[in-house]
């Protein structure tokens, strides 16, 4: 057992010192949860093999799944990624620092451990003020997956990643929960033409208008069939998934409610959008609201890790639109739900 620091920031400027102390345990080899704009990643320097497979250990991770790096400035992707194509730059142009990722071609520099074996590496440059000041002052790329146990709901707050991690990793950083709520969106630029191969804040639609062209990867809202070989390895794994059994109803809202106030098994519980609070007959779990889906986004993962406090069974969940951000949402919903969805 280690104990878990919790360094709280509340000013950037005032509490510099706990950035130097989780920067210096990064550069040495240790794990932090720090947080991001997206949700809280399990940070480690991503040029030490052996601090990385720390990360795997303490999260359970499959080894083939690889890690994104994040870096503080454009210009250090140069130093782990090689043949970069220009609509990176671009793209980098448009939406760094923020909840983009991309893939290309690794530099030897970046250990296969990092990699999950593969010779591409999944780059971001975060937005979060804490983020980028722990980046820079530790002086190295730091390499961080979603801060949960392999599996479930990414962490969004500080008491997440404690719940998860407390006794396995050197510190927690606190900044509070984080803005988006969703991780970044992934978008391979390894191949001919740009593929996503997860949806997060930065839409399909933002993305076209840079690149032109963009391939959107089965996986995105299906299940992966037998065998199949992942363009992203996370897309084989079973994720986000809290206790209960989850089942998305895709339908208008009445019929929504008529189905769920019907139900009388025990332990069902409705995971919907704050309008349908006054209508229902259940007990409920809210995520954000009907038609603004930065706010669905951002409690999604919250309201999982709340269904399991609260001992729901079976959890009705309303859809998401599907498009925009609502595209990210019903990725990680079909997720938790394992992709069971009945049209209503
Ligand atoms: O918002 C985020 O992206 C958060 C924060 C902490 O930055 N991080 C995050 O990391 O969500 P993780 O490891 O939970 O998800 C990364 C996904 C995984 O599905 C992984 O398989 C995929 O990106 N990935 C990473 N490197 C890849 C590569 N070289 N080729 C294909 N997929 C890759
Ligand atoms: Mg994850």
């Amino acid at each position: 057992m280690k104990t878990t620091q919790l360094l709280i920031i509340k000013d950037i400027q005032e509490d510099f010192e706990k950035i130097k102390i989780a920067a210096g345990m990064i550069r040495s080899g240790g794990l932090v949860a720090i947080p991001t704009e997206t949700v809280y990643g399990l940070g480690a320097n991503a040029l030490d093999p052996q601090a990385v497979k720390g990360i795997f250990e303490a999260k359970g991770r499959p080894q083939d799944n690889p890690l994104i790096i994040h870096i503080a400035c454009t210009q250090d992707a140069q130093k782990y990624a090689k043949n970069i194509p220009d609509s990176f730059y671009r793209l980098a142009q448009q939406f760094w620092p923020g909840p983009l990722t991309m893939i290309v071609p690794k530099r030897d520099c970046i250990p296969i451990e990092t990699s999950g074996g593969l010779q591409t590496v999944a780059i971001r440059q975060p937005s979060h003020p804490v983020a980028r000041a722990i980046i820079q002052q530790a002086g190295v790329p730091i390499a961080a997956p979603s801060a949960n146990l392999s599996g479930k709901p990414s962490g969004t707050t500080a008491a997440h990643c404690m719940a998860d991690f407390d006794g396995k990793i050197d510190a927690v950083v606190d900044a509070g929960s984080c803005q988006f709520g969703v991780e970044s969106t992934v978008l391979s630029l390894a191949g001919d033409v740009p593929e996503l191969l997860r949806p997060g804040a930065v839409t399909p639609e933002q993305i076209r208008s840079v690149v032109g062209e963009l391939k959107i990867n089965p996986a995105v809202v299906s299940r992966l069939e037998e065998g199949a070989v992942a363009a992203s390895p996370g897309m084989k794994y079973k994720h986000y998934s809290p206790k209960a059994t989850v089942i998305i109803l895709d339908g208008d809202r009445e019929d929504y409610l008529r189905f769920v106030n019907g139900q009388d098994q025990e332990g069902v519980f409705a995971l919907c959008f704050e309008e349908d609070i006054a209508d229902l007959k259940k007990p409920f779990v809210v995520y954000g609201r009907q038609n603004d889906d930065l706010t669905q986004a951002r409690e999604l993962f919250y309201a999982l890790r709340e269904l399991d406090q609260r001992g729901a069974q079976v959890v009705y969940a309303r859809c998401p639109s599907k498009v925009g951000v609502g595209l990210a949402v019903y990725n990680r919903l079909l997720r938790a739900a394992g992709f069971e969805v009945k049209k209503i």
